[in-house]
């Protein structure tokens, strides 16, 4: 029986869980101009903290877990964590997300630990630009890590881009052009705001314009998922399928099954607010499984209903997307 249930009412069976706080490239987007100050180790989760505590969760209900960072494969054996979790008692599903980097040197590894997805992130098909977004010339290895995981067989492989008004809304007709032949399902990911990652209105590119766009040139067939929180479409004769996260203009807050735990141990209910419970704390002094148990269920219960609206996103001090992990 799951007993994460929240105040409104909603299910929560999905785990987000990062695993480290470091990243080999630099989003613009993504990482504070700023920089972030990284945690010394000692803070971070180990593995085997990492595996209780998602036990615990599955205990409660969680099905499925998601692996993220900064970027999830700088994290030594991070397959052995894969393998892990997918021996959990109820844990049906477990996937990571990644930059794709280092994707082509770990690819069968996580293959034959079972791993379920993956998701890449990539916001331009230009070798320029990609340098002008993350600050590397990494642009090559990612392109072999989308192949490599297509080739390996892992299902679904999913590309994540984040559409930016004057970087790369030029490009997304032709990333649609992309996966006509590739078993992708592209995503088209709406720009959120988080402290200082560059976020303007000028910058922020609704849902509608992106669909309006693409539906210029292709008809859109919807694929109906009450799993998904990805609005999905089909192109006739394409291989792969096109989708689109609406976190802003057609939040699904009221949807949500959400729950991350951030690599030093922090658990948060949702993506806008800052985090809620540190865990680590508790794990380290002894704290009984049911104890634990308990306060991850009461800290679900103080949930608010959704996020604050754009606006009020704009100014709020949240933690960077980075040290959340997505
Ligand atoms: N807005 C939208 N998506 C973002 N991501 C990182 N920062 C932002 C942002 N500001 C995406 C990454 C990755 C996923 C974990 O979150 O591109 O695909
Ligand atoms: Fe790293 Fe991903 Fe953030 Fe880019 S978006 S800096 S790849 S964690």
């Amino acid at each position: 029986m799951n007993k994460l249930i929240d105040t409104y009412g909603r299910l929560h069976n999905y785990l987000r869980i990062s695993v480290t706080d470091r990243c080999n490239l630099r989003c613009v987007y993504c990482m504070p101009s700023d920089g972030i100050e990284l945690k010394p180790h000692s803070e971070i989760l180990s593995f085997e903290e990492i595996t209780k505590l998602a036990k615990l969760f599955a205990e409660l209900g969680v099905t499925k877990i998601r692996i993220t960072g900064g970027e999830p494969l700088v994290r030594k054996n991070l397959s052995s964590l894969i393998l892990s979790h997918k021996k959990i008692e109820g844990i049906k599903n477990v996937g990571i997300t990644t930059n794709g980097i280092l994707l082509k040197n770990y690819v069968n590894d996580l293959k034959s630990a079972g791993l379920d997805g993956v998701n890449i992130s990539l916001d331009t098909l230009s070798k320029d630009k990609f340098r002008r977004i993350t600050l590397r010339d990494n642009f090559d290895d990612v392109l072999s890590g989308i192949n490599t995981a297509l080739h390996a067989g892992i299902s679904p492989v999913k590309l994540n881009v984040v559409v930016m008004g004057g970087i790369n809304d030029d490009e997304i007709l032709d990333f649609v052009e992309f996966v006509k032949d590739k078993n992708l399902e592209l995503r088209f990911i709406e720009y959120m705001p988080f402290k200082s990652n560059g976020w303007t209105n000028a910058r922020f590119l609704p849902y509608s314009q992106m669909i309006n766009l693409i539906s210029s040139k292709y008809t859109l067939t919807p694929i109906e998922n009450s799993e998904s929180v990805a609005k999905n479409y089909t192109i006739k004769e394409f291989k792969g399928r096109i989708g689109f996260i609406t976190s802003i203009t057609e939040h699904f807050c009221s949807d949500c099954r959400r729950l991350r735990l951030t690599a030093d141990g922090w658990l948060k209910t949702c993506l806008f607010f800052p985090a809620e419970k540190n865990l680590k704390e508790l794990i380290r002094s002894n704290t009984t499984d049911s104890e634990l148990k308990k306060v991850i269920v009461e800290t679900l219960r103080q949930k608010k209903f959704m996020h604050p609206e754009i606006e009020e996103l704009v100014n709020q001090e949240n933690n960077s997307m980075i040290e959340i992990g997505g």
